[in-house]
């Protein structure tokens, strides 16, 4: 019999209407286009606006989007789940709100904390309940409201977060394609040079917390750009030497978006041209765990079934990961 594999039948996204610029950003912190350009390669980020409006809003608009273009009821999906680390509140879980504006009222549902690599965590668990049988149709998304958690006094954070959420429908496959291999880590000794200090139960806010600006994302640039240069390629390297891919069979790598020099040295590690690599940091940012289902969104049209991809992503934690994905459907056909 021919083994049951997960693949992505469809894909979704939403990014808020407002658009933070570099120029906007330039009046409230003490940065230039120039800066972040050079340095990060981010042009301009979408920001969530709204009293009360938290990371399902940006998720129920993608799941719609996915599901309206997949035509999929969704009292067929039996799985949901969430990477996100901006939940709207610690419960219920921002995967359980979206099952239940979206309507899939009978899925269970349940949020995954793996910061950057939130979605690509997510999308192996999610292939597991598919290969083993226990769902036929499981919705993994990533979303996150960066905005809520980043210090817009904080020159060295704010230009790299924006706001926005994807999502992907996984359902299983004979033929082939679908996530096919998978390479994920996680090391908390990195955890202290990117993270939110206070929130939890270790720190629950205090005026003390809040004086302390404990709640929003500590970021030390430069180990984190490190690790996540050397991680990205050795797993994406692994994944390559495991499956027989070469930079000539991949057709693209869909690295996480955090900095366009990040990418751009993993590529080359890998031994990629840069071509080969999707990329829309420019004008959406790193939106943390939605970066990877939102490049799977931008490029959906150019993408052919067959198509050789390795997800890499890196992030808070440390966490870390790649994933062999074989494309399952040609462009924007939806009539599959
Ligand atoms: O997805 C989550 C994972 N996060 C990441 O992957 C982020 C990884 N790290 C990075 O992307 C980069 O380290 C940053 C973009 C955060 C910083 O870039 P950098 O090239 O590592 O800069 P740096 O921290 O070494 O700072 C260099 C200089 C400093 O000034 P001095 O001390 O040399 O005078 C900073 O104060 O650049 C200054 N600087 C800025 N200048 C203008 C830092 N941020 C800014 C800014 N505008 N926004």
């Amino acid at each position: 019999m021919a083994k049951i594999t997960a693949a992505i039948t469809g894909v979704g996204g939403y990014l808020p209407e407002y658009i933070l610029d570099n120029n906007e950003l330039s009046r409230m912190v003490d940065t230039s286009d120039e800066w972040i350009m050079s340095r990060i390669g981010i042009k301009s980020r979408h920001i969530l606006k709204g009293e009360g409006v938290g990371t399902s809003f940006m998720g129920v608009k993608a799941v719609n989007d996915l599901l309206e273009k997949c035509d999929v009821d969704p009292m067929t999906v039996d799985l949901v789940i969430c990477g996100t680390v901006t939940p709207d509140m610690f419960f219920p879980s921002t995967a359980n709100l979206i099952a239940h504006k979206c309507g899939m009222k009978k899925a269970f549902a349940f949020d995954l904390s793996a910061a950057c690599s939130g979605f690509l965590f997510g999308l192996v668990t999610g292939s597991k309940y598919i290969e083993t049988g226990a769902a036929r149709r499981v919705v993994v998304i990533g979303a996150d409201k960066n905005s809520s958690i980043v210090d817009y006094t904080d020159r060295s954070v704010s230009p790299i977060f924006g706001d926005g959420a994807g999502a992907v429908l996984l359902e299983p496959s004979t033929d082939g394609s679908g996530v096919l291999d998978a390479d994920l880590h996680s090391d908390a000794d990195g955890g202290v040079h990117l993270c939110i200090k206070a929130g939890g139960s270790a720190y629950p806010a205090t005026e003390e917390t809040v004086r302390n600006r404990w709640h929003y994302i500590h970021q030390e640039g430069q180990a984190v750009f490190k690790a996540a240069v050397s991680n990205m390629s050795d797993v994406s390297l692994n994944i390559m030497q495991r499956n027989g891919l070469t930079p000539e069979n991949i057709t693209y790598l869909v690295p996480h978006q955090a900095n366009m020099r990040i990418i751009a040295a993993t590529a080359q590690r890998i031994g990629l041209p840069v071509e080969k690599c999707m990329i829309n940091i420019e004008k959406f940012g790193n939106t943390t765990a939605a970066t990877l289902p939102l490049c799977l969104w931008d490029y959906e049209s150019r993408m052919k079934k067959g198509d050789n991809l390795i997800l890499a992503a890196f992030g808070g934690g440390y966490t870390w990961g790649a994933a062999y994905v074989r494309w399952a459907y040609d462009g924007g056909d939806f009539s599959r």
